[in-house]
């Protein structure tokens, strides 16, 4: 398999947490990590397999720190590239966006003709709404710190396992 670019924020608490049990759940597996604040066009096409984290914040938005990161890749053609999304967020503190921010970034990585992979079952999750749902399925992987933190491993390492055959 092809190196893969992580691509999360460096400066984020719980999902720089998750994104090293990522890398750990790779194991074997060449895997580079890239701040996405200090993204670049260059550096986002180096990879074909690409894995990107992202908590939602501010009721189903990215964090500021994403500012750049969408225009920059605003006219890439990506569509040689497999992305993987894990997200972050809290499906009882905000049920109707819960991790909103996988679904943003898909439809955005689809715009530009990428194909997302990686997706997951939305059983065993309670909320209202998500952007990231589609069908019985959710774009990427969700994973909620603060109510079920203890799926969190166990969840990550079958994601891994999946997009290592997806990839
Ligand atoms: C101000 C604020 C807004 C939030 N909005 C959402 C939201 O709309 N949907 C969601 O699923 N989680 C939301 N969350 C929960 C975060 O996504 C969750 O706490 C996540 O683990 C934060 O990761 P981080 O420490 O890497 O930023 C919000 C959290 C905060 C503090």
């Amino acid at each position: 398999m092809n190196k893969i670019g992580l691509f999360y924020s460096f400066h984020t608490g719980k999902t720089a947490k998750v994104a090293e049990k990522v890398i750990e759940a790779f194991e074997g597996t060449e895997i580079e990590a890239v701040n996405v604040e200090e993204i670049n066009e260059e550096v986002f096409l180096k990879y074909d397999n690409i894995v990107v984290g992202v908590p939602t914040w501010f009721d189903g938005e990215l964090p500021n720190y994403w500012d750049e990161f969408v225009p920059a890749l605003k006219d890439l053609d990506l569509s040689k590239k497999k992305i993987a999304i894990f997200g972050l967020g809290d499906q009882k503190g905000y049920p109707e966006n819960f991790n909103d921010g996988i679904g943003i970034l898909a439809d955005l990585f689809e715009s530009l003709h990428a194909t997302i992979v990686g997706f997951t079952s939305i059983e065993g999750y309670t909320y209202e709404s998500s952007r990231a749902q589609r069908g019985n399925q959710f774009c990427g992987l969700a994973i909620d710190q603060e109510n079920q933190a203890r799926l969190t491993s166990k969840r990550i390492k079958d994601w891994a396992e999946q997009l290592k055959k997806e990839f």
